[in-house]
């Protein structure tokens, strides 16, 4: 005899997902009130009674055909190589960010590429009407008929447009505005936020139509909906808060298709976004040569080399307890490497106050800058400057030995290429040099053991 089909019904709150067999006015979880919504849950003996005729059979990897022509390329290099070498065709990508750090900006430049390339976008805009926008787009260039622009909240309204449109690319600026439909939802309501994105992503993937989505979030990422989403999506592009210098640094937290630990960095012109095509030396500009108390090192963010200077001044302390401060790295690290180098090269800094300072405004949190750090104190402290053309990388540890640190070849071919005529790193790590990097490079590497040497 055939098992009957049964179903029943749960409560779950839209704001955190708590389960409930009844309804509740208060959630216990997250206490928040009416939020809890009806489901049908299917059983087990429902599932499996289907239609097997409507179902879609799996493949070999040898069946599958793949698209050579899947990623579509802006042409804007550094954006291009932020998501893994263009945007993936049918996928949806977050960019989020707090107002005003140009997500808007960079979204309408990245349609604009893609639409001069020949390939269709629609960008839906529930924010800006299409006069403020038409105001916008005049700032950053002319456009092609490729483009169309739509001012619409509904979700109701747009997908239809989007059905019959179907462009390569879609812009959702931002996904906080959009409402499943116009009947008084409110639009960034949690449940709207991944309702609308849910529904967007369904439609990316069956029509291979590529998505970018605008998130907003507040100051101290306050917003819950972006991180909601970042689960649903394929690529997830933040704009640092804080600016750094003038410019505009946008990360890569998560990508399906690509590396996540990348790193674009813009600046913000009178006509949009420019990409700075040589990130490693912006934070370097102005520098003062033959001044004692620099040290040039080379950082390691999101897989790219940055250099910085490293710059301390040591003086006579007219303080019972000296003084130290550091702006861009961690003052406990500061006050290690000052034991090490009293410890360890029988320096008494006990009369001298020690500032350090990270010129550009970065916060360092990578140890590989300690001998740096420490070849400044050193330099202000015997007031003699250090060669301007020098590097000095490398982690100390607490016996004042240089310990191996990452990505040696990307720090040694920079630092070549940006013409420095020697890099200090340590000893350890010489053994991990690529024979191409140590071929290719004309820069004299120098390996130390330890910082009393
Ligand atoms: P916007 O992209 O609207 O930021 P978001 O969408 O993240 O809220 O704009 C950021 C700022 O950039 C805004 O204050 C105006 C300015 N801007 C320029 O300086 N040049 C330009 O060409 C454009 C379009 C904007
Ligand atoms: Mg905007």
């Amino acid at each position: 005899m055939a098992k009957k089909q049964k179903s029943e019904t749960i409560y779950f709150c839209n704001e955190c997902g708590y389960e409930s067999v009844k309804w509740l006015g208060q959630c216990p979880a997250c206490k928040s009130w009416n939020s809890f919504v009806e489901q049908k849950i299917s059983t087990a003996d429902n599932i499996t009674q289907v239609d097997y005729e409507n179902i879609k059979q799996p493949l070999s990897l040898n069946d599958i055909k793949s698209d050579d022509t899947y990623r579509l390329k802006t042409g804007i290099t550094e954006f291009d190589n932020l998501i893994g070498g263009g945007i993936v065709k049918g996928s949806l990508i977050l960019l989020g960010g707090s107002p005003g750090i140009g997500k808007s900006t960079l979204v309408l430049q990245v349609s604009k590429a893609i639409s001069d390339a020949g390939h269709s976008v629609l960008y839906v805009s529930g924010e800006e009407n299409l006069s403020q926008l038409k105001h916008r787009a005049e700032r950053i260039g002319e456009f092609n008929d490729n483009i169309k622009f739509l001012d619409e909240t509904a979700l109701s309204k747009i997908v239809p447009v989007l059905l019959k449109e179907k462009p390569e690319l879609l812009i959702i600026d931002s996904i906080q505005t959009i409402t499943e439909n116009d009947t008084g939802s409110i639009a960034g309501s949690i449940s709207e936020i991944k309702n609308c994105s849910q529904i967007l992503f369904r439609i990316a993937k069956e029509n291979m139509i590529s998505i970018i989505m605008i998130g907003h979030i507040t100051k101290d990422g306050a917003v819950a909906g972006p991180k909601i989403l970042e689960h649903i999506v394929d690529t997830v592009l933040y704009f640092e808060d804080d600016k750094v210098k003038q410019y505009n640094l946008l990360r890569c937290y998560k990508n399906r298709f690509g590396s996540n630990k990348e790193l674009a960095v813009f600046e913000m012109t009178q006509s949009g976004l420019k990409e700075v095509k040589n990130p490693s030396m912006i934070f370097l500009e102005g520098k003062p040569d033959d001044t004692s108390g620099c040290a040039i090192t080379c950082s390691i963010d999101s897989n790219k080399p940055i250099f910085l200077e490293v710059q301390a001044l040591v003086t006579k302390s007219s303080f019972s307890i000296p003084r130290r401060t550091v702006n861009g790295s961690d003052f406990n690290r500061l006050n290690i490497l000052i034991a090490i180098i009293e410890k360890r090269m029988k320096i008494s800094l006990s009369e001298y106050d020690v500032y350090v300072n990270i010129t550009g405004g970065l916060k360092i949190k990578d140890t590989s800058i300690d001998y740096a750090i420490i070849m400044a104190i050193l330099s202000s402290y015997r007031n003699i400057a250090l060669s301007s053309e020098s590097v000095y990388c490398g982690e100390v540890g607490l016996a004042g030995e240089l310990r191996s640190i990452s990505s040696i070849d990307i720090r040694i071919k920079e630092a070549s290429r940006l013409g420095y005529k020697k890099i200090f790193i340590p000893s350890v790590a010489l053994d991990n040099i690529d024979s191409s990097v140590r071929e290719n490079s004309k820069i004299e590497i120098i390996g130390i053991n330890n910082v009393v040497s």
